[in-house]
């Protein structure tokens, strides 16, 4: 639970010793097939170990958007009651109070800007920094979107770029590109609805993309550039990440239960019934492999007490073939559309429930002339095989940003007046709270 012994606004920087403390966080990603919770201990150095998850199928959302607000309510409910039933002893028997919460794609809005302060000579203060963060600010447009990314991706100090850190430094103008990313405030007031309705408060809003790339990228991938595409249920979410910093984040209306429903309708069979089918027999492309096998597709309504039908393999796949290439399509457009082609890099990195359609990288690789892998979350102690797959990239995702880049919610990045002792304090999250009190 939150510590509540660190509650000034100004602390020195706590002793090694001091770090060694955990926190509890929460995570809830709301998807559109499944919601899940999960809690984990953070432990400095950063080490994160989930003790407690809870998840279930989705109500109440479409392709990423809340559409009834009292269906999600209760499905956020009991994922969470199940989280914390199996953290009970660490949370004493008492429930979680606040959480990470991940917001789609297709409801954030990035915003490249470039800002430049006056330092006149003297050392670059954090002062500074945060002066020059908190110009993030002039992009929201009030009333519609709010900030819930400040990423510095880089400054300069006069004609010096590339700089990591910036304080300390001396010369006459610090230069910051920022990446801000900001949420759209219909999605946001809903998911902060259904938070609250659970007596949940939010500690902070991540962009699905940029919490699934946090958590399925290995070693330098990030730094070198790539795209995480992270195929859901109904949302196709795309983050591009340069120099290892989110720089575009943004989605399609498009996921696996697309690929179900066409099945569905093609095969003349139930959702249910089609969704098994593409579990245990679907492919994006012919293998050769199918060679031949027919698979029994159950009838539907009146039909159901006769004969099976029998349809080949290769006729399934030829049924979600299409669907995967338009998803793909869709994807290289958005980002081409948004001036991104350069800056994505070569590599690929495909996470998400739905990705787990064998033949999947083939097409993409194909369609988007980039080279691609399938990714998991990382590996976070106390993630069982069942927990461990792509279809929590985002869940995983959320406790890494929690645990490791938390300084990047703005209320923080444009208020650092003081030391973050570890990943997570009180303070930082009072401020966040604070904040959301104040914009909402
Ligand atoms: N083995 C599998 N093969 C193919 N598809 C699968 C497999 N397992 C799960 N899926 C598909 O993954 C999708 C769900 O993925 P995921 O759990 O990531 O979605 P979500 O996060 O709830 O949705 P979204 O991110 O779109 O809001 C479903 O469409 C499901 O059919
Ligand atoms: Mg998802």
């Amino acid at each position: 639970m939150k510590d509540k012994k660190v509650k000034d606004k100004k602390i020195p920087a706590l002793k090694k010793e001091a770090r060694a403390e955990s926190s509890i966080i929460a995570a809830l990603d709301i998807g559109s097939s499944k919601i899940c919770c999960f809690i984990a201990e953070v432990k400095n150095p950063a080490s994160i170990e989930v003790i407690g998850i809870g998840h279930q199928a989705s109500k109440g959302v479409k392709s990423g958007t809340v559409i009834d607000l009292r269906a999600a309510e209760t499905a956020v409910a009991h994922a969470v009651e199940s989280a914390e039933l199996m953290a009970r002893h660490k949370l004493q028997d008492r429930p979680i109070k606040s959480v990470f919460i991940n917001v789609p794609g297709m409801h954030t809005l990035p915003h490249p800007l470039s800002v430049d302060v006056k330092i006149a000579g003297h050392e670059v203060s954090e002062k500074d920094v945060r002066n020059a963060l908190s110009h993030s600010r002039s992009v929201v447009a009030h009333g519609k979107e709010e900030l819930i990314h400040v990423i510095p991706a880089g400054y300069s100090i006069d004609n010096t770029r590339g700089i990591r850190e910036p304080r300390g430094m001396i010369g006459q103008n610090l230069g910051v590109n920022i990446t801000a990313i900001t949420g759209l405030a219909p999605a946001l007031r809903h998911l902060s609805s259904v938070a609250s309705q659970n007596n949940l408060e939010i500690d902070g809003f991540c962009a699905t993309p940029y919490a699934s790339g946090l958590a399925a990228s290995v070693g330098d991938e990030l730094q070198l550039g790539c795209t995480v595409i992270d195929i859901g249920g109904g949302t196709t979410s795309i983050g591009v990440f340069f120099e290892g910093k989110l720089v575009y984040s943004a989605a399609i209306p498009v996921g696996g239960q697309h690929v179900t429903n066409d099945l569905a309708r093609g095969l003349i069979t139930s959702i249910a019934d089609a969704e098994r089918i593409k579990t245990l027999y679907g492919s994006a492309h012919a293998t050769g492999i199918d060679n031949g096998e027919m698979i029994d597709v159950p009838p539907m309504g009146e039909e159901e007490h006769e004969q099976p039908n029998y349809v080949p393999r290769s006729f399934i796949t030829s049924i979600i073939q299409p669907r995967i290439e338009e998803t793909f399509e869709l994807v290289r457009e958005n980002i081409v559309d948004s001036g991104m082609g350069q800056i994505s890099g070569r590599r690929v990195i495909l996470t998400g429930g739905a990705s787990q359609l064998p033949g999947l990288c083939d097409i993409g690789q194909v369609i988007l002339n980039k080279k691609i892998r399938l990714g998991k979350p990382r590996s976070v102690k106390g993630l069982a095989e069942a927990t461990g797959g792509p279809a929590f990239s985002t869940a995983v995702g959320l406790l890494v940003y929690a645990a490791e880049h938390a300084d990047e919610i703005p209320s923080v990045a444009s208020n650092r007046s003081f030391t973050l002792p570890g990943p997570l304090n009180s303070p930082m999250l009072q401020k966040v709270t604070h904040w959301l009190k104040e914009n909402w």
